[in-house]
């Protein structure tokens, strides 16, 4: 069992909404309207978080360790949410979303392989930290940006938790859990090439709802993540190149095999005869 360890580590990383955002270094000079709306959109993508624990829990109805530990992700990602709705309330009131617009993104996701979608979410947790750093540089007003700073680390711990879950997979079924984490690696590292870097809250879910079955499609706005990585925050090669990389790296140490670049890795995938990942219908 990784929960109680994992339950541990958490607990001992976690940081109080009351005392440790310093509410009161509050700027109204160095937040603009631009800015305000992007934290609005970002903590309706964090509401996610429940729709994909509704997912989590289903699918791994044989697996009662990590049902458990979604528990604590599910905490802290609603945390996540309410850090930046209760950013809005004190400062941007007219921004802050309703109910309505909250639970616009609950809908069902199609069942998944579940070690893909471990996968997936490992790598969502590893670009969201990246996003989430480059948001705490691009913003000047000091509350927000320690606010997305201490998210942003909540994100690179959930990436370790689920790593921990995706060497215990390797360990339980090793050919089936590479197969699944090369396909899906592949699949996120190379997004970014494409122009549209991929990440669990803009992929298609559900065939029955498509095309309105991403999370970004069910935002008030659902064409701003694209406009918020590359006009707003900048996210550009470099940024991209942190984000592949980190994939890479771990992925090198968790498969035992060194993996230079996106190229090095579909070489691999095709070596274990996993299939091309499609991506007209993924999962959260
Ligand atoms: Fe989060
Ligand atoms: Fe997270």
């Amino acid at each position: 069992m990784l929960y109680p360890e994992l339950f541990a580590a958490l607990e001992q990383a976690r940081w109080s909404l009351a005392d440790d955002v310093p509410w009161d270094r509050f700027d109204p000079a160095l937040l603009t309207d631009e800015q305000a709306l992007t934290v609005k959109l970002n903590a309706i993508t964090e509401w996610a978080a429940l729709p994909a624990t509704e997912m989590f829990l289903r699918d791994n109805q044989d697996d009662s360790d990590f049902s458990a530990f979604i528990s604590v992700w599910f905490y802290e990602e609603q945390k996540h949410s309410l850090a930046m709705m209760e950013y809005l309330r004190r400062f941007r009131p007219a921004l802050v979303p309703t109910e309505a617009e909250l639970h616009a993104v609950r809908f069902p996701a199609d069942p998944a392989p579940k070690l893909e979608t471990l996968m997936l979410h490992f790598c969502g947790e590893v670009r969201l930290t990246q996003w989430y750093r480059r948001a705490a540089e691009w913003h000047q007003e000091p509350v927000i940006r320690a606010i997305y700073d201490l998210i942003s680390r909540d994100e690179a711990r959930h990436g370790g938790a689920y790593l921990k879950y995706m060497q215990q997979a390797l360990a339980r079924d090793p050919t089936a859990a590479r197969a699944a984490f090369a396909k899906m690696g592949f699949l996120m590292a190379a997004s970014g090439r494409s122009g549209k870097p991929l990440h669990p809250t803009n992929l298609h879910v559900s065939r029955a709802l498509y095309p309105r079955d991403t999370i970004q499609s069910r935002l008030p706005d659902p064409g701003w993540l694209e406009r918020w990585l590359d006009t707003q925050l900048c996210f550009d090669q470099a940024c991209e190149d942190r984000v592949v990389g980190a994939i890479l790296r771990n992925l090198s140490i968790l498969l035992g095999q060194q993996f230079d670049d996106v190229r090095s890795l579909n070489r691999y995938r095709k070596t274990l005869g996993a299939a091309a990942p499609g991506v007209a219908v993924a999962r959260a």
